[in-house]
Order: structure tokens, then C-alpha cells, then sequence
């Protein structure tokens, strides 16, 4: 649905980004990472011709992004800003409303579709429509420069380091909300991270740059297992372990769940990506007399603590009992 074809760019005889191709079908997530300077953002921009390619081309549905009008681009991408770069002096109510204003809505069409919006991201139209991004705390502004990307519902988003000016901890809370959001769901995704624990955690494609060239483009487990050469094996090394513990979710686990729904007892839902790790955590917060539930595509299946720690032994040591 989105395809780079040979994307470069080149700055005088310095190359920026060299010969990089990627293709995404509809729903699919990239995140492009790799150290500062690699080209992730260059890459990006050039997705929707912030930056022009000195060679190659971006096509959207089959046609070449460069013979679109702007405005059909604005319909289809949504871009959401490194450092989230909202704009100071106007309020949250006009921050959102930039491209439907550009595009034209009626008025009480765009409040409408802002006010739906703030209100799927959790901040409250009552409470911030009319305030100003100086009032709003560092996970409130990303939320709103989030909403503003999805504002004219755009099939594909772009986001360059979403997660990257807030704090660790409000950081992981903000990557897990973001699963949840009703209107970010079926958007083909291209992200730029410099973390590889996020791009394992949100995306389902991960190309891995290093001096403006594609290192390995894959499944994140494909980085992990069969790393294309010694650099991709380095950048993961430090975080392999944990990647993989992250990577057994309730959803990979599901067929040892029980389907049995427990009588009585309360349930506390999680998301089948959940992994492991963060369900047990979870659960132990509760308390061991909760269970768990979870549901994917249509069926449902329940655990408890203790089986999730038996789980857990198991996928740590398949080779004892
Ligand atoms: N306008 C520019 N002129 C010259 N060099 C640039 C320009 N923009 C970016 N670069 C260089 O291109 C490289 C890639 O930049 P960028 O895509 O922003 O990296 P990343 O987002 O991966 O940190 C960097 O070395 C940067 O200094
Ligand atoms: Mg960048």
C-alpha cells in the first residue's frame, strides 16, 4: 500500500540516506531505527515529500507520491512531529483542527471530529479544547500532537520519535495507551525510533539504517534470530534477552490458557499483545484472587497468577521440568 522505491538523498557529496526500499501492506506497522544520524528522519520526510529524494520514489496505492496534489497527501498521511511540535499560541481545539481547516471542513464538522478524538485519547474536550500546549504536561501534548495527526482520519501515519520527549515512565505508559486508541487502529504505521525496545514493542516490520543504508528489513524476530550481518547482531545484543521475554505475549500463549470462565471471581482484562512479563506484574497487583481474561478474535481464555508464573518457568527453562 506504501512502497519506497531506492530512496536517496543527497546533501553536496554527502549521503544522507542511500538506496533504502521498504513496502507495507494496509495495518502494518514500520519502525525505522538506528543511531542518531542514520537517516530516519530523512527517510521519513521524504514518505511524504517534506523532503524531496534526490533519487527514487514513494508510491501510495500504486501512484507515485510526487505527481499527487498536496492536499491529497494530507488526506492520506498524517505526520506526527519529532518533539511533538505543536503550535504555542494556538489552543488544543486549533492545534487538532490544522489539517481539516486546510482541507476545509465546515466548522462544526472539525469540532465535532476534535472533540471525538480528545475524547479517544483520553484528555477530556470539557477540560482541554481551549487550553494551550504550556498548560498541558509533556504525555497530554504528545497525546494532542497524536490526535492532530489523525484529525482528517488519514490511512497512514508517520511519526518520527512519538514517544521520544517524554520520561521513561510516562513514555511506557504512553506507548501501551496508544495500542488502545480506537482511531489509530488499522492505520498502516511508519515510525522512527532510536529504541529498539519500543520498535519491538509496536511494530510488526523493523528496518534497522546505519549510515543512510537498510541494514535488515523484517519481522522483529528475524532481527533477533537471524541478523543479517555483525552490526544488526551488536545493536540488539544488549536488549536481546529482554526483547525475547517481551516477545512471549498472552497472544502467543494463548492456546495454554484456560477457556473456562471463572465463577465469581473478578476479572481483570488484558490485551492479548500483553506480554507475559507485564501480566504477571499486573495480576500480582491485584491480588491472587483475580484472574485474567484476555480475547482474540472472537474467543476468550482465562489465567491466574500462579499459572502465569508455571508459564513463565516454562518458556524461560523448555529444557527442564
Ligand atoms: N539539510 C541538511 N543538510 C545537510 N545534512 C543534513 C541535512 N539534514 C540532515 N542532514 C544529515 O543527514 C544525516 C541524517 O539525518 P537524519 O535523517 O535527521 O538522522 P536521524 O533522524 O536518523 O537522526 C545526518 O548526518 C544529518 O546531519
Ligand atoms: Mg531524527
Amino acid at each position: 500500500m506504501i512502497e519506497a522505491r531506492h530512496l536517496s538523498k543527497r546533501y553536496g557529496d554527502f549521503t544522507a540516506v542511500d538506496d533504502v526500499s521498504f513496502r507495507l501492506e494496509p495495518g502494518q506497522t514500520l519502525a525505522l531505527i538506528g543511531p542518531s544520524g542514520c537517516g530516519k528522519t530523512t527517510t521519513l520526510k521524504m514518505a511524504n515529500r517534506l523532503i524531496r529524494p534526490t533519487a527514487g520514489s514513494v508510491w501510495v496505492n500504486g501512484k507515485d507520491v510526487a505527481e499527487q496534489p498536496l492536499e491529497d497527501m494530507r488526506r492520506r498521511m498524517g505526520y506526527v512531529i519529532q518533539d511533538i511540535g505543536l503550535f504555542p499560541h494556538y489552543t488544543v481545539a486549533q492545534n487538532v483542527g490544522v489539517v481539516p481547516r486546510l482541507l476545509r471542513w465546515a466548522p462544526a464538522r472539525i469540532r465535532q471530529r476534535v472533540g471525538e478524538l480528545l475524547e479517544q485519547l483520553g484528555l477530556p474536550p470539557g477540560q482541554f479544547l481551549e487550553k494551550y500546549p504550556h498548560q498541558l504536561s509533556g504525555g497530554q501534548q504528545q497525546r494532542v500532537g497524536i490526535a492532530r495527526a489523525l484529525a482528517a482520519d488519514p490511512p497512514i501515519i508517520l511519526m518520527d520519535e512519538p514517544f521520544g520527549a517524554l520520561d521513561p515512565l510516562t513514555r511506557q505508559q504512553a506507548r501501551r495507551d496508544f495500542r488502545e486508541v480506537e482511531a489509530l487502529k488499522n492505520k498502516t504505521i511508519i515510525m522512527v525510533t532510536h529504541d529498539i525496545e519500543e520498535a519491538f514493542e509496536m511494530a510488526s516490520l523493523i528496518g534497522l539504517l546505519k549510515g543512510g543504508r537498510m541494514q535488515q528489513l523484517g519481522p522483529p524476530e528475524a532481527l533477533l534470530l537471524e541478523p543479517a550481518n555483525g552490526f544488526v547482531r551488536e545493536f540488539l545484543a544488549e536488549k536481546a534477552g529482554q526483547l525475547e521475554l517481551q516477545s512471549i505475549t498472552l497472544a502467543s500463549l494463548f492456546p495454554r490458557l484456560r477457556q473456562e470462565e471463572p465463577v465469581g471471581a473478578p476479572i481483570l482484562e488484558l490485551a492479548p499483545h500483553t506480554p507475559l512479563l507485564y501480566a504477571i506484574h499486573h495480576l500480582a497487583k491485584e491480588g491472587r484472587h483475580t484472574w485474567g481474561g484476555t480475547q482474540l478474535s472472537g474467543s476468550r481464555r482465562y489465567f491466574q497468577l500462579d499459572e502465569l508464573f508455571h508459564l513463565f518457568r516454562q518458556t524461560l527453562a523448555p529444557w527442564s521440568n
